[in-house]
């Protein structure tokens, strides 16, 4: 059976930023609050489309496998701001990268990125697809109340996308688990609204709406739950990661997570001060991060997981 291999690695942030002061400047709160309470320094602001940035992090991660968008066999978009509920933006990727192949977006939240990649080495591993591309892309500052401190702190825009090859060697996804806890569905959400409402742009509806202390206990249970899952499924023993690369929602989730499962702290891949939450697009981005850092380095043992509105949870155990 072969293995599910990721060739290529792309990114794409806008350059406008926004910082906790800038912040400070129109609501209030503070670059302390903030640091303190989510290790988030300052975000990246959109003022294209989610599709826009998806492309570019495609065409980045198409050059750095060195393949052409005409051999994929598959593109996967995950994403929960489409700019268009139908047709999916993954046709409009597919456009943009000259490809001719199976193209949808999945919304599993925070986790949509690792629920792609779960798909893609299923498709891999069964023979069905040899390249597939997964993208994680968002737009979620057009889902924030500006005057409501409590979201409009968290949030970040960009994207990130891996392609997945098929590979005969001993690397590449050795397990994923995904899940999801339909009890908390309603502790995170952002809806078009009800009848009359969704034509109006202070419906509370459309925002993201969440209970951050719910969700905070959780998320630290869901990601760790299905980290021993993988870990379990592949003989490997917490000892032996060498990185873990967590969905970046606030680095104290990442903290308590890291010290629960006794995994040394260093381990912990975490860039949110300069991103905040970029949802489904946190983990490929942190991904070209560690990379960009020399902190990925071949052979070595990658424990990936996420959590999301759903509740979605998700992990992947990869040697890179
Ligand atoms: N600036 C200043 N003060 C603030 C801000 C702010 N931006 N936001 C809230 N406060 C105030 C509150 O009004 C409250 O004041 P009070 O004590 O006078 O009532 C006080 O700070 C404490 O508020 P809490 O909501 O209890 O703060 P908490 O410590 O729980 O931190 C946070 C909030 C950061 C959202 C945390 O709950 C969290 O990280 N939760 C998990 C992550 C999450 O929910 N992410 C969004 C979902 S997306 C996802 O990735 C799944």
């Amino acid at each position: 059976m072969p293995n599910a291999m990721i060739t290529g690695w792309g990114k794409c942030v806008p350059p406008a930023v926004l910082t906790n002061d800038d912040l400070a400047t129109f609501i209030e709160t503070s670059d302390e609050w903030i640091r303190t309470r989510t290790g988030i320094k300052q975000r990246h602001i959109s003022h294209v489309n989610t599709s826009e940035l998806a492309t570019v992090a495609a065409k980045r991660a198409l050059a750095a496998a060195g393949i052409d968008g005409s051999e994929l066999d598959m593109i996967i978009l995950a994403t929960a701001t489409p700019d268009t509920l139908v047709p999916n933006i993954a046709a409009t990727v597919q456009a943009n990268v000259g490809a001719s192949c199976a193209a949808f977006d999945i919304n599993a939240a925070c986790s949509g990125f690792l629920y792609g990649s779960g798909l893609a080495t299923a498709q891999i591993e069964s023979g069905q697809c040899k390249k597939v591309l997964v993208i994680g892309a968002e737009r979620l500052t057009f889902m924030i109340d500006w005057s409501r401190r409590e979201t409009a702190v968290l949030f970040g825009d960009g994207a990130g996308a891996a392609v997945f090859e098929a590979t005969e060697e001993d690397c590449g996804v050795k397990a994923y688990a995904l899940n999801n806890d339909p009890e908390g569905r309603e502790i995170l959400k952002a809806s078009f609204g009800t009848g009359m409402d969704r034509f109006d742009p202070k419906s509370l509806d459309f925002y993201i709406q969440f209970d951050g202390q719910e969700i905070f206990k959780r998320a630290i249970n869901g990601m760790k739950k299905l980290s021993a899952q993988v870990l379990e499924r592949c003989g490997v023993e917490k000892e032996d990661v060498d990185i873990v690369i967590p969905h970046q929602a606030n680095e104290r989730i990442i903290d308590t997570l890291v010290a629960k499962m006794r995994i040394p702290k260093e381990k912990a891949f975490v860039n949110i001060a300069n991103y905040g939450n970029t949802s489904a697009a946190t983990v490929p981005i942190a991904i070209c991060d560690a990379i960009e850092q020399g902190r990925l380095k071949p052979n070595q043992t990658i424990l990936s997981c996420a959590f999301g509105a759903g509740l979605t949870s998700a992990a992947m155990l990869l040697k890179w």
